[in-house]
């Protein structure tokens, strides 16, 4: 996607809502060892908007960010795809995706997704240049 189709695209978001619902969602984290909260929330292809929290656990490694939060009740509700996404903290600022979870909604929105960022709204393909991805894995790839 370039800049100006990019630029198009993001006319038809409702980027306040997303930030809305995001900051919302963070309301719910359970956070208990970072305290910092986290929410995300995003608008899938035919119109719903999906969210998500960060849950952390006793073994810390095993903590989930509020994008899986997001892409497990993407599914639970009926699957499709990402459009949209913003991500933030407990007091409502613009967060960049980690990068585990950029490969993570790489999967359910790939390279034409919009995030929000603090750079303003940029496609996937600019938050993971190159990326691997489900395309990687077709089965005819070695052969020639
Ligand atoms: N966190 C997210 O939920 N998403 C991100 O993209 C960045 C980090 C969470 C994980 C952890 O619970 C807390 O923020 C502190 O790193």
């Amino acid at each position: 996607m370039s800049g100006e189709e990019a630029a198009a695209a993001t006319q038809f978001v409702d980027w306040d809502q997303l930030r809305t619902a995001a900051k919302d969602a963070s309301q719910h984290a359970y956070a208990p060892y970072s305290a910092f909260p986290v929410g995300a929330a995003a608008l899938v292809d035919d119109g719903r908007v999906v969210t998500g929290c960060n849950v952390e656990n006793a073994s810390y490694g095993l903590g989930l960010c509020a994008e899986c939060g997001l892409v497990s009740a993407l599914h639970a509700s009926g699957g499709g795809r990402l459009v949209a996404l913003a991500c933030v903290d407990g007091s409502g600022v613009v967060l960049m995706p980690c990068g585990r979870c950029r490969q993570l909604l790489w999967e359910h929105g790939g390279a034409e997704c919009l995030i929000d960022t603090p750079s303003g709204i940029l496609p996937m393909s600019a938050l993971l240049p190159q990326a691997f991805g489900p395309e990687d894995l077709a089965r005819d790839r070695h052969e020639s």
